[in-house]
């Protein structure tokens, strides 16, 4: 039986997608492409269109132009389908403003009013693709110009903040508060594009159908649980970005606090928005916060130096652009998470991120606990592998179960080996992109996958001491690895430890 949870499509209201940040790279690279894509699959409302604020001066035609030349780049089916995007770019047009001058707001407002259509005029989506610095005075000028409504008012209006969402608790809870004054939290979708990731949804609907695995999701069956998001790209044009954020802030807070609180967290009561992320509030409440001591033992952080990624060679992370020369950021992080709770207390959560590594992979790997008696000892050494499952979230997604069989012949041998699902197998190839989906339910009005006010804080809680402890701190040389290898070798004493070792994520052609 297939079981929709949407029960279908969504019937989306007519709207008006306002992007401001309209000249930045995520209009380009991801926003046009997804509402392009959305539109080419019948997806958008009936009704709808888009215009760009930004501060350069250009007509309709000329950014039609720019966004035609970054869809050919960058879109996730190609060729462009010239007829689709003819009729998709009409759609789209460009508002030349700058972001505290209430003027530009008030003919922001003219030209949403001149579309003629109630709908068009009042149903609005801000997404707000700037920097973080801009996102206060945006809402409070929009709200000024009357376009965004607190209380009630006539069609219904959403802000689509993109992280990041704050630089920590202070400021997060600054930036919610200047947020929360013009715009209710129900109004507030935050984005962490991870969730909108296919697979990452697939976490909760594989945990919650499939009694075989969920009976086994606790402490008495799993050992341990290692989370790897890798890349093979550096830091590249981004030295400025990165520099203040760092990996800790650029990619655990959101990304892998995200996947970890899906992978862990308790059966929400229903599939609303409000239930599955009080659930997974709850579970990051419960990660137990480090203690500076904990922080020396449990997280190790690294910046690569210069190596070679397949066969490339590449700069170390102080020779980038806009890098300091002494820089001290991080480029990886590895760390043990321990959750304060009934199903997991005593099971090690183990993270990793970094850029320049030898693969561009993320994957949620489920270590069982091994047999507790071997019967091949004999045959096999004392140590059987034990059993593992593999969430395999990009590329090649799907999961993996490993477990021992007998090698054929006579002899009594045991070795591992693997069941693969993939998605293109079963299911096509077939993969939006995880902006498609997000901009979908934010014009549905459906939270789900958006971050909510307590989650982002509590997460910043999580990473802020960690953060507290390195500031001042310079890197030693046990921290700096390779381009091209697995991280700094203090990210294997962290497993070893415990006895554990780093698995090689899997790779599934
Ligand atoms: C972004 C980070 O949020 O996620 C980037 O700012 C990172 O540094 C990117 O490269 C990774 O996303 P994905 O979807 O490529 O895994």
């Amino acid at each position: 039986m297939v079981c929709r949870l949407d029960a279908g499509r969504k019937v989306l209201e007519p709207c008006s997608i306002i992007i401001f940040g309209a000249s930045g790279d995520l209009t380009a690279r991801k926003l046009i492409p997804a509402l392009y894509h959305l539109y080419k699959e019948k997806q958008m409302p009936e009704a709808f269109r888009v215009i760009g604020f930004a501060r350069r001066e250009k007509t309709d035609a000329a950014w039609r132009g720019e966004l035609r030349a970054a869809l050919d780049q960058f879109s996730r089916t190609k060729p462009v389908d010239d007829q689709v995007w003819q009729e998709f770019s009409q759609q789209i047009s460009y508002c030349e403003g700058d972001l505290n001058d209430a003027a530009a707001y008030r003919s922001l407002e003219t030209r949403l009013a001149s579309f003629g259509s109630e709908p068009l005029h009042r149903n609005l989506l801000f997404y707000l693709a700037t920097s973080p610095s801009q996102f206060g005075q945006i809402v409070e000028q929009v709200h000024r110009a009357g376009l965004l409504q607190k209380d009630g008012g006539r069609g219904w209006q959403r802000v689509v903040i993109e992280k990041p969402f704050g630089h920590d608790l202070e400021s997060a809870r600054q930036l919610n508060r200047e947020l929360t004054r013009y715009a209710h939290e129900q109004q507030v979708f935050r984005i962490d594009h991870y969730l909108g990731k296919e697979t990452v949804q697939n976490i909760l609907m594989f945990r919650f159908s499939n009694a075989v695995f969920e009976r086994l999701w606790n402490r008495e069956s799993i050992d341990h649980f290692q989370i790897t998001v890798s890349e093979k790209l550096g830091v590249g044009q981004r030295g400025g970005y990165y520099e203040e954020a760092g990996a800790l802030r650029d990619m655990v807070q959101n990304h892998l606090l995200q996947v970890l609180s899906l992978v862990a967290m308790e059966p929400p009561v229903s599939l609303d928005a409000e239930s599955i992320r009080d659930e997974k509030v709850k579970l990051l409440k419960s990660i137990r916060l480090l203690s500076p001591e904990d922080i020396a033992r449990q997280v190790v952080r690294g910046q690569y130096v210069a190596g070679t990624v397949a066969g490339e060679p590449r700069p170390g992370y102080r020779q980038e652009p806009k890098v300091k020369p002494d820089s001290n950021v991080e480029t990886y992080v590895a760390l043990k998470l321990l959750i304060d709770n009934w199903r997991w207390s005593g099971v090690p959560f183990f993270l990793r991120t970094g850029k320049n590594l030898p693969l561009s992979t993320s994957e949620v790997r489920v270590q069982f606990r091994p047999t507790p008696h071997v019967l091949f000892a004999a045959q096999c050494g004392p140590k059987l592998d034990p059993n593992a499952l593999t969430l395999r979230l990009q590329p090649n997604e799907g999961i993996s179960l490993r477990f021992n069989g007998k090698v054929p012949g006579a002899s009594l041998t045991v070795r591992p080996v693997r069941m693969h699902f993939s998605y293109d197998a079963e299911f096509g190839a077939y993969t939006p992109e995880a902006y498609e989906r997000l901009l979908l339910e934010a014009m549905a009005g459906d939270a789900t996958l958006f971050i909510r006010r307590d989650e982002v804080e509590t997460a910043w809680q999580i990473v802020d001491g960690i953060r507290k402890a390195w500031d001042g701190n310079p890197l030693s040389n046990r921290e700096f690895y390779a381009a091209g290898t697995w991280g700094p070798v203090a990210a294997d004493d962290l497993l070893a430890s415990g006895g554990h070792v780093w698995r090689e994520p899997l790779v599934v052609s």
